[in-house]
């Protein structure tokens, strides 16, 4: 791994210093290089399930759907933990990879990892891997705000000069279509991992919230019932998500690790949002950036300019 020049942007000294692995970059006191070497050997099962995404794709509504579908629809298991508990971020330190290997039975795993970087057990065996993707106009907005919000890593720049980083690649877990485009073509390998991995997309969850839980549960080869699709739905609703103290992360309040001036973890949870916040030549270097990187790979999304 690389060191790269400290970023004055970011305020919080946990953040500023990024280094660059398999070409990700990561903010070098957040995410360790020494995690990254430890994750190398970590033996992973084919009753485990990985939620992965770029940040800000909506890994943690996934991530409730996954544990409830998992569970058999624990719903009152759901409530007493916080997700960060029940579903351990593999490469961070809390809870990360300490608690993963504490846990017998099948683990729920959320990663922001290139699949570069998974651990090579995960592809030896056959673990589920579920990759949701975003419009990256609104990953870009939805990530601006979440740097701000979170006080370890404070992001102070403004909103222009981010979205020029996220298109250089300059942000957490950028460049965004290396990360994308790495699980995008193990999707498109018809080897046996290719079929643990499903691939869906934020927008489809948002036009079909019912027909993305069935897609997720018959993945997870756990059929369930119409009335069980609809109580996960109900439940992983935007609105009812952002007051559920379980997973819209107002525990890091306590923990003074959210600037309330800034954003909740929860902001809108919309499609499109980026129309709010994009002039004209923003976008429109926006979708070149995006043509760009598609053009080449064959990868259609719905948002392609
Ligand atoms: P916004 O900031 O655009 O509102 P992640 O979990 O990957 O960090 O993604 C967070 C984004 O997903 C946030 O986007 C958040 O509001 C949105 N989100 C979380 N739960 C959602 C839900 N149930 N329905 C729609 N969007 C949701």
């Amino acid at each position: 791994c690389e060191r790269l020049p400290p970023d004055n942007d970011y305020t919080s000294s946990m953040a500023s210093e990024f280094y660059r692995c398999k070409s990700c970059i990561f903010p070098g006191d957040i995410i360790k290089s020494g995690t990254l070497k430890k994750l190398e050997s970590l033996e992973l099962k084919r009753n485990d399930v990985i939620v992965a995404s770029f940040p800000k794709s909506g890994t943690t509504w996934m991530q409730e759907i996954v544990y409830l579908i998992q569970t058999g629809l624990d719903f009152e298991g759901a409530q007493k933990q916080v997700l960060e508990s029940r579903f351990p971020y593999l490469e961070h330190p809390y809870p990360g990879l300490a608690a993963i290997k504490k846990t017998d039975g099948p683990r729920f795993i959320k990663t922001h990892l290139p699949l570069s970087l998974l651990p090579k057990s995960a592809l030896e065996n056959g673990t589920k891997v579920i990759y949701i993707v975003r419009n990256p106009k609104d990953v870009a907005v939805s990530y601006y705000y979440f740097l701000r919000m979170a006080t370890f890593v404070g992001y102070r720049g403004g909103m222009n000069d981010f979205i020029n980083k996220f298109i250089k690649g300059e942000v957490p877990y950028g460049p965004y279509f290396e990360h994308v485009l790495g699980y995008w073509k193990q999707h498109q390998k018809n080897s046996n991992y290719g079929s643990n991995l499903l691939w869906i997309t934020y927008e489809e969850m948002h036009r079909d919230p019912e027909g993305s839980i069935r897609r997720v549960a018959h993945f997870l080869d756990r059929p369930l019932t119409d009335d069980q699709v609809r109580l996960i739905a109900a439940h992983t609703r935007f609105d009812n998500m952002a007051r559920n103290p379980s997973v819209n992360y107002s525990h890091w309040d306590d923990l003074g690790l959210r600037n309330k001036e800034e954003a909740p973890f929860m902001r809108n949870g919309l499609v499109g949002d980026w129309r709010s916040y994009f002039d004209r030549e923003t976008n429109r270097r926006f979708d070149d950036f995006i043509t760009q990187h598609l053009e080449s790979s064959g990868l259609k999304f719905e948002f392609v300019p």
